[in-house]
This record gives C-alpha cells, structure tokens and sequence, in this order.
C-alpha cells in the first residue's frame, strides 16, 4: 500500500537524504509532506519532478500522514513526536530523544529487524508508533561488528571513531568548507558551530562531556550496542569508545578491537563479513588498500578492512578492524528508511 509520508527537518542534510532515498528505493508514497521550521516555509524542492513547497512544521503537519520522518534534533522530537503518533502516524525518529526509551525499538536492520514485530508496531495501529535509529557511529559500527558477532560473540570492543562534519548538521558541513577556503587564503577562520577550528585539525567529539570523562557520544555507542543486543545487566559486552571529528565532509571512519568468546580466525571472519547484507570489503594487503571516507561517501554499504589478528594475544579470539560508512546514507537516512521499509 502506498503511504501518506511526511518528513520533518525536510531542509537538513538528513531531510535531504531522506528524499534521495526514498526515490532511489521507489518506497511507495502516496503523499509527501515536507516540514521543517518558520524560517524554511514556502521554499521548494522536488521529488520525482514534482515540485513541493516547504510548511512550517506544526501540531496539525500529521493530519492523514501515516509515516512521518523525523530528523529536526531531540527537541522537536520529544515535542512533536508524540503528536505524530497521537494522529495516527508511525514515528521513524533519527534523533537521540527516544532511543534509550523503554518500549521504544532501536533498530539497524540488518541486525534487530524483529524489534518492530515485538513492539506492536504497524502502519495503521495508532498508539504506539516510534521507532528509533540508532546514533550514526553505532550503526556503522554494528554494521562491521554484527556479522562477526553473531559467529563467535563479542565479549569485549575497543572502538576509537573518525567523525565527519555531516553528523553535525548541513551548516558543520558548510563550515568546515568555509574554513578550508579561509586557511588556503590566509584568512582567519570563521568559527559558528564547532568551538574549535575545524579545517585542517581534528578534536575531541563535541557533544556534553560527562563527570567519568567519556562524552555523550562515546556514552551513546555503548548503551545503543546493549540495547540493541538486547543484553541485559550482567550479560553486557563490555565496550569502550573514543570519539573524534575529523575535516571530513561525510562518512565516518572507525578503528575497532574485538574480543571474543570463542575463537575466530582471519578467513572465518572475512567470509562472515562478506556474506553480510549491507557490508563490503575494501581489504587488499598487497596494495595497501583499504577503506577511506570518500570510499563510502554516497554509498549505501559500509566497507570494511584491515581484518587482522590482534597479534598482543596469544590465541585467536582477538581481532582488529577498520569500517568506513557514510554518515548521512547508512548512519541516518538509509536506515531509517529501511526502518520504514520493515512496516510495508
Ligand atoms: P530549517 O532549515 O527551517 O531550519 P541539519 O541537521 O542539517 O542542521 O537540519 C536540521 C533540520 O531541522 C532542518 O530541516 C531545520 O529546518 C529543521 N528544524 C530546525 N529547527 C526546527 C523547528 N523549530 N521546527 C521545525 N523544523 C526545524
């Protein structure tokens, strides 16, 4: 069946994919509502060559909407959410307001699908109606590490990230142009989103610091990977992340270390890896070739390589390995949309 779909946040860098995608997908839409704030209402796009005009999102956007897409922040979401669904609509929300929310599933596809089944929730059953995406950093991590866990179990990850401008929105993006363009002309840097110059630098991920010293980001890839493993207290694996911008327009890069329960050479793992949906490798010794950023930049699979033994062990339950995947497509837009995929 065709559905009434919406998207808020139309004009951002997610909202944006969010169209690219649902078209590239032929996903079945009857009407497409285009939200996003005052300042963006009566702006134009197109979709499949028609022409549709920007609202300004309000309590009554989800009138006859059965599918609404969110990516306008936490604080949209948490406020107009819940009125989505009260009118009917599913909710696929890429923001962090309600994805530690009991009841509320979190899912990558490819790894948790049956976690919409579990929560009652279908297009047409008002009520209960979001569904979460994941944090960008947790998808393309799982996405390298589901397919290995699944065959020998992770009991411990080490993950250090390499975040592209994308993350934080259409204006980071601009700005990390901008100041790029500034640096090779000589000119101060105009800094508006980032408290640090961006261009030409890298820093300590920007989100609220913590009092134990791990930033909400890195909190975010632990507690996400638990709940989405549906591991409980006591039945945990154990993870530890460090988050980092790098001057990279869109798609994350992340260096993982893997401990396992059981144990799992290199070639066990590569063919696991290669016989997973969503996943390619990028994983050429003899050339030194491995996956990059702009490798996974527009593009719907995340890359992996550098799949090697973790030689400070003895035995071979220890792995490293190297994911790169684009933030906007797999991180947010893609994912969400197969989210979406999953209720029709
Ligand atoms: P707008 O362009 O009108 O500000 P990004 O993540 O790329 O920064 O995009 C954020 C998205 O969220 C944009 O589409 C933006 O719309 C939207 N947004 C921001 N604030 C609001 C708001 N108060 N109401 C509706 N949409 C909003």
């Amino acid at each position: 069946q065709a559905l009434n779909v919406a998207i808020v946040g139309a004009t951002g860098a997610v909202g944006q994919e969010f169209l690219q995608v649902l078209d590239e997908r032929q996903f079945p839409i009857a009407e497409l509502k285009l939200l996003a704030s005052a300042r963006s209402a009566g702006k134009t796009t197109t979709f499949k060559g028609k022409t549709y005009t920007v609202e300004e999102l309000t309590k009554d956007s989800f009138k006859n909407v059965d599918l609404a897409l969110f990516s306008a922040g936490g604080s949209i979401s948490k406020k107009f959410a819940p009125i989505a669904v009260e009118s009917g609509a599913v909710v696929v929300d890429n923001s962090s307001a309600f994805r530690m929310a009991d009841g509320i599933p979190l899912v990558v596809p490819e790894v948790n699908p049956e976690a919409v089944k579990e929560a009652g929730i279908k297009i047409g059953n008002p009520g209960v109606g979001i569904i979460a995406n994941p944090n960008c950093s947790t998808i393309i991590m799982l996405m390298a590490v589901n397919p290995l866990h699944k065959v020998a179990g992770v009991k411990r990850m080490v993950v250090s990230t390499y975040q592209a401008a994308s993350g934080a929105g259409a204006a980071a993006m601009a700005e990390l142009e901008q100041q790029s363009r500034e640096v090779l002309e000589g000119k101060p840097v105009t800094m508006d989103i980032f408290p640090f110059q961006y261009a030409f630098n890298l820093f300590s991920h920007n989100s609220d610091m913590k009092p134990n010293g791990y930033n909400q980001e890195e909190l975010k890839m632990v507690h996400e990977t638990h709940k989405i493993w549906n591991q409980v207290n006591g039945d945990q694996t154990a993870i530890t992340t460090t988050c980092v911008r790098v001057p990279v327009m869109r798609a994350h890069a992340e260096s993982i270390n893997l401990e396992f329960e059981k144990s799992i050479t290199e070639e066990e793992a590569i063919a696991a890896l290669e016989g997973a949906a969503g996943v390619s490798l990028i994983n050429d010794r003899e050339a030194n070739r491995f996956p990059t950023p702009l490798d996974a930049s527009f593009k719907d699979d995340c890359y992996v390589g550098r799949v090697r033994r973790d030689i400070s062990r003895s035995d071979n339950k220890g792995l490293d390995l190297f994911v790169c995947g684009d933030q906007i497509r797999k991180g947010a837009a893609l994912n969400a949309v197969q989210i979406a995929e999953l209720l029709v």
